[in-house]
This record gives structure tokens, C-alpha cells and sequence, in this order.
């Protein structure tokens, strides 16, 4: 099926539960998670107090925690929830396909 104004990210077992990966597309970057209860959601890639690439934090229930300064970000929510983190982070719509294809939605 083709979504128009979707992105193919990988396919969806790429990602483990609990994980997060990088995904760039053009000059952007973005952060693909798999929750424990099998959703994904994604979010800028990069942190909000410092320039890191979320994908190499660690993700713990609903959160994301920068490997910096360990600020925390819920990821579903993009709502910042430990200092020094303080700006949210923008959240982008997911679409897993019935063939097993993980898409996001970034404009
Ligand atoms: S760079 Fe992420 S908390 Fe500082």
C-alpha cells in the first residue's frame, strides 16, 4: 500500500522493544522507538539541551534518557521530564503496515 507523505523508516522487527534507532532523512534526524507494549513513536532526534543523538540514550518504560546528561524525554508525548533537558521534543505520527513496515510522517 502506498502512503503518500509517509517515509519508510525499516522494517518493524528491526527494532527491539524497549530500543530506539536513528533514522535520517535528508539534513533531519529522527529517533524511532518500539515501546515495551509493542507501539512505535518517533521524535527529533536530537536532544533539547545539547546538540546528542537521542537513538544512543536509553529507553526505560515511556522514557528516553540522553546519554550526556541523562535528561529525560517521555517519548510518546515528547514532554521533557529531567533537567537539564527543559525544551519538549517534536513527536511525528507512525504507521506500522500490515506487511511489517515502519513509515513516519515529518512534514
Ligand atoms: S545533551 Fe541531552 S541532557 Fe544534555
Amino acid at each position: 500500500m502506498l502512503l503518500e507523505g509517509w517515509i519508510y523508516v525499516c522494517e518493524a522487527d528491526a527494532i527491539d522493544e524497549e530500543d530506539v534507532i536513528r533514522f535520517d532523512s535528508g539534513s533531519r534526524s529522527f529517533a524511532i522507538y518500539r515501546s515495551e507494549d509493542n507501539d512505535y513513536y518517533a521524535t527529533d532526534g536530537f536532544c533539547t539541551h545539547e546538540k546528542v543523538h537521542l537513538a544512543e540514550g536509553l529507553v526505560m518504560g515511556d522514557i528516553i534518557e540522553c546519554p550526556k546528561h541523562n535528561g529525560r524525554f517521555n517519548y510518546k508525548t515528547g514532554q521533557a521530564k529531567k533537567t537539564p533537558a527543559c525544551e519538549h521534543l517534536t513527536t511525528y505520527p507512525v504507521q506500522v503496515t500490515d506487511d511489517g513496515k515502519v513509515y513516519i510522517q515529518i512534514d
